[in-house]
């Protein structure tokens, strides 16, 4: 039987860049070191360290990055502008692993609007772009700013033109979060089929609609080989795509992405999203998938019930794939049931007759009628005190 070759999906984490984009999200050059040194570990492909032309903050920290890294490629961000491009150059001299990143807008209402520029302009300032850029580096990726809302004809026309000049990557940003999955879908596989063998599509989500992740997928599907994401969604606006639900999506439905790996460690995830959210003061909210708060906490009785029979009937991630270490994921509130309840008390180190359990679970039930969330030393007073009045 003939084996279908695995593909590795590169994984290019832009939490340092677009992710620091988000507002309020700024972070100081210590903590991006600190940041980027955990990517490393995560296994991330590439780690955008910054936009070296932004600011000398911005530069003395890629600069930096690039000195610590060296099993992730460090990359800067560059407008299609000689400065922009000769500080990314100069800002990723010393790594050992480099890209630049340069882009240009190719949708009409960019083009028109924004730069004021003819088409014909726009593909000469990318080629050079692309061609100064790779007289620091080999590894050059080019993005269609707007790609979402381009002609793909304009983007096969300049993507051409760019892969000529020295481009091995050709990056479609979803800039404004404004395609559904199919319609991304589209767009990926026509343009992963016209430039096979000369570049590697890549693409960037945003999550303006919520669908960053799942056009994400979709891409991967027809033929995207690089995502761009961040941790925790952080992003312009609403964000961007999730590194760690795009991860874990692939590695939890193996059966239907079988010919599909990436690099990264999932017990890093965790790790990453708690530096994160340290760092920037942005915590995920609480039903974020994978990372948030509540992702793995299970309330209701029924539910509890399940999970102390079989984890399987309710999860279908195991906590410490992700490296989070919790023995026990069982929140106790007002829907919780005996059996749950039992267990805990167990856990706690109480273990009580059925009168005792029972006269405990009617006064845990009143109390979390009352309060929301029951503590372990809620619990331990609420035991402690049946068994002193029994
Ligand atoms: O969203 C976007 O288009 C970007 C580009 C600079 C890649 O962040
Ligand atoms: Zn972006």
């Amino acid at each position: 039987m003939r084996r279908n070759r695995m593909e590795t999906i590169k994984i290019f984490d832009t939490t340092l860049r677009d992710g620091e984009q988000s507002p309020g999200a700024s972070m100081n050059t210590e903590e991006k070191i600190q940041i980027a040194v955990q990517l490393e570990r995560l296994g991330v492909d590439i780690i955008e360290a910054g936009f070296a032309a932004a600011s000398p903050g911005d530069f003395d920290a890629i600069d930096k990055i690039s000195q610590k890294v060296t099993n992730s490629t460090v990359c800067s961000l560059a407008r299609a502008i000689d400065a922009d491009v000769k500080a990314a150059g100069e800002a990723i001299a010393k790594a050992k692993m480099k890209r630049i990143h340069t882009f240009i807008a190719t949708s009409s209402i960019h083009m028109e609007h924004k730069l004021k520029m003819k088409p014909d302009e726009v593909i000469k300032r990318a080629v050079r772009a692309v061609e100064y850029a790779r007289t620091f580096v080999d590894d050059v990726e080019f993005s269609c700013e707007d790609a979402g809302r381009s002609d793909i004809g304009f983007m096969k026309e300049i993507s051409d033109a760019v892969i000529e000049a020295g481009a091995t990557t050709i990056n479609l940003p979803d800039t404004v979060g404004f395609r559904l999955p199919f319609e991304i879908g589209a767009m990926v596989k026509e343009m992963s089929e016209y430039t096979k063998g000369r570049a590697i599509i890549s693409v960037h989500n945003h999550n303006d609609l919520g669908l960053g992740v799942a056009n994400s997928l979709e891409a991967v599907i027809n033929g995207a080989r690089q995502v761009e994401c961040t941790i925790n969604g952080l992003g312009e606006r609403a964000g961007n795509a999730a590194l760690e639900e795009i991860v874990m999506a692939l590695k939890t439905r193996s059966d239907v992405f079988a010919n599909y790996q990436t690099n990264i460690n999932t017990k890093e995830i965790y790790p990453s999203s708690r530096l994160i959210a340290n760092i920037t003061g942005i915590e995920p909210q609480p039903n974020k998938a994978i990372v948030g708060k509540n992702a793995f906490a299970h309330e209701s009785g029924i539910h509890q019930d399940g999970m102390l029979k079989n984890k399987e009937t309710y999860e279908i991630i195991r906590p410490e794939d992700i490296g989070l270490d919790m023995d026990d994921t069982l929140v106790l509130g007002k829907h919780s049931g005996r059996a749950a309840f039992k267990d805990k008390l167990a856990k706690l180190g109480f273990t009580l007759d059925d009168e005792a359990l029972n006269a405990s679970f009617e006064r845990f039930k009143i109390m979390a009628d009352k309060k929301k969330d029951i503590y372990d030393d809620d619990l331990r007073a609420l035991v402690t005190d049946e068994m002193t009045m029994a």
